[in-house]
């Protein structure tokens, strides 16, 4: 049994008042939530959000992290020992903003991932195809070739397992305009079937989140999917009621 996991993605929201604000409606709700729960938050809070959190049924993270393990002349670069040294536990990689917005490439996230399990951190490896992607039938084709980047840097395939996979079709982050159940459901059946050929115990474990307008009111039709366990949440994230409602509608959750 996969234990869910709902993950807010703050992005480049808020500031000390309102991140004070969120942490402590989130915390008056969190001990009831038999999921998993987690905050990836802006690196300058993270800080505030481990003085806020240690201690309590909810985990936190970071948004990104560098490719590389160690010190170093990178100026602007954080580490994944620097976020292990705040007591986070996830970090996103291959966020759609980072990929299409940054420029980032399939073969630096793959680095990015690999770094953050050698730091001891759980990489949420997002994937997800754009809309003239998925109107081309090119879907499986993208996600098959994100998910191949970072197979080619793993000694052993079994590794992708130490991280969580968010799928998160680009044209519905941010825009209102979700997955449907059966849409998403298909392409978490299809990464959990390319995870299971190179290793099926790893592909049972591994925990596939949906991402992509996740509100209160469509999550709990989502997170019933068999292949969904749990939701990567942005805008909803915000608000610590529409975040543990979210966080509510996981499996196991109710
Ligand atoms: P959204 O963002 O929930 O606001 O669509 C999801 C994400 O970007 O992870």
């Amino acid at each position: 049994m996969r234990r869910p996991l709902v993950a807010g993605n703050w992005k480049m929201y808020g500031s000390k008042a309102s991140v004070r604000q969120l942490l402590d409606g989130v915390l008056a709700g969190a001990g009831a939530i038999p999921g998993e729960i987690a905050v990836c938050a802006p690196y300058v809070y993270l800080g505030m959000v481990e003085d806020r959190l240690r201690g309590s049924a909810v985990a936190w993270g970071a948004q990104d992290v560098c490719d590389r393990t160690g010190e170093g002349a990178f100026t602007g670069e954080v580490s994944g020992q620097m976020l292990r040294d705040f007591g986070c536990r996830y970090v996103i990689v291959g966020h759609s903003e980072r990929r299409h917005i940054y420029g980032e490439s399939d073969e630096l996230v793959a680095k990015k991932f690999a770094a953050a399990v050698a730091s001891g951190l759980v990489p949420i490896l997002c994937v997800g195809e754009l809309l003239e992607e998925r109107e081309a039938g090119a879907t499986e084709k993208v996600v098959d070739r994100q998910l191949d980047a970072v197979f080619a840097l793993l000694e052993n395939p079994a590794d992708i397992g130490r991280g969580v996979i968010a799928y998160e079709p680009v044209w519905a982050i941010g825009t209102g305009r979700t997955a449907t159940p059966d849409q998403a459901q298909e392409v978490h059946a299809f990464i959990r079937g390319r995870l299971r050929r190179k290793d099926p115990a790893t592909a049972n474990g591994l925990r596939i989140l949906y991402g992509g307008s996740v509100k209160a009111g469509n999550a709990a039709e989502l997170f019933a999917m068999a292949d969904i366990d749990g939701g990567l949440i942005g805008g909803a994230s915000l608000k610590a009621d529409e975040f543990l409602s979210i966080s509510r509608a996981a499996p196991g959750g109710q």
